[in-house]
């Protein structure tokens, strides 16, 4: 400081010829000129929560702007996505009735398979991705068979998953998204599809699953909380990433089209690693809903420029290497860049 402040003005000056990378920052033109990363509609995923019933839009109180929807309201969602310019939806289904073995979850005129019909016959060109998981149709809201101890079986909860697979399949899903973290999942799915004759659904692999604490919104929104325990004897501890390298590889081999990092915003390094690791396939990531309701309520509170702050963490998202975002900002976040055109 004391040198600094001891030297005349023109001699703290830049030399000639040394780099001025704010000379590229100087008009909005030159700044979208050199932008690295971009953002778009299509590249996002939107979640959707579909309910039994008709003319049914519940909201969920932690997330505000997220309902749930029954089946005849699909239609419309749809119309909605395509305005925007938004080309991809994830379905969760939350079933009439739980038991312990998840019944409802590949059952033919299931909620979700319903719903993905709607999707189709309303949108064909929408492409339509499932959620495989048993959580919300267990009754005790874990997400696979369970033993006498309540620990999730994986070899046993790896056949329901292939049902549920096929079911979307046949029901027309474009995407099937096994989320449990289950061994052998992926082969499984792959295995059971192509057995069906269904070889062209694609399996985007919830890879890489933490333990997060930040799906507590969607707990509500889907039903799904487990009713006792947790769920961290299969997804990932929080702490580790060179096993998230480990978990991706497995996928890889056993026929993923995809992968997915979920959460993302702690896991920003690991979505980089996957990136750099499997560079040749597409790769998600989920914006869960414990990292939504964060900045919806800051921006309730009036706490955060909100439309900045959303364009911000999903460009962030990007720009750390994933090609898809699955986001419940995806309509807002649609709606804004389209005025900025
Ligand atoms: C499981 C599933 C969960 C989420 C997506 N799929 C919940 C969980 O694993 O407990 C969370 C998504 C979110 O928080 O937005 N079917």
């Amino acid at each position: 400081m004391t040198e600094f402040h001891s030297k005349p003005l023109d001699a703290l000056r830049l030399v000639p010829g040394v780099s001025r990378p704010r000379r590229l920052r100087r008009t909005a033109a030159l700044r979208s000129l050199v932008r690295e990363t971009t953002l778009s509609p299509d590249d996002f995923v939107y979640p959707l929560f579909v309910v039994p019933g008709a003319k049914t839009r519940n909201p969920v109180t932690s997330m505000p702007g997220v309902d749930q929807l029954s089946v005849d309201l699909l239609a419309g969602e749809a119309r909605e996505l395509e305005s925007l310019g938004i080309e991809a939806v994830l379905l969760f289904g939350i079933p009439s009735a739980k038991d312990p073995l998840g019944l409802e979850s590949y059952a033919d005129d299931g909620v979700l398979q319903q719903a993905i019909r709607a999707l189709k016959d309303a949108s064909p060109e929408l492409v339509v991705m499932t959620d495989v998981c048993m959580c919300e149709y267990t009754d005790h809201g874990h997400c696979g068979l369970l033993d006498s101890d309540g620990y999730v079986l994986n070899d046993e909860t790896l056949e329901v998953l292939g049902r549920i697979a096929v079911s979307h399949g046949e029901a027309g899903a474009d995407v099937v998204a096994p989320s449990g973290m289950i061994d052998g999942m992926v082969g499984v799915i792959r295995a059971a599809l192509d057995g069906e004759g269904l070889e062209r659904v694609a399996v985007l692999s919830y890879a890489v699953k933490y333990a997060s604490a930040f799906y507590g919104p969607f707990r509500e929104a889907a039903e799904g909380a487990p009713a006792f325990g947790d769920r961290r004897s299969h997804q990932m501890d929080p702490a580790n990433a060179r096993e998230a390298l480990r978990e991706a590889a497995l996928d890889v081999e056993q026929g993923a089209d995809a992968l997915l990092v979920k959460p993302a915003l702690g896991y920003l390094d690991v979505v980089r690693r996957v990136h750099e690791r499997f560079p040749e396939l597409p790769l998600a990531a989920y914006n869960v809903s414990g990292e939504y309701a964060m900045l919806k309520a800051a921006a309730a509170s009036g706490w955060l420029d909100e439309r900045a702050a959303v364009l911000e963490v999903l460009t962030g998202i990007r720009r750390a290497g994933a090609d898809l975002v699955v986001t419940y900002h995806a309509k807002e976040a649609a709606a804004w860049l389209q005025e900025r055109l």
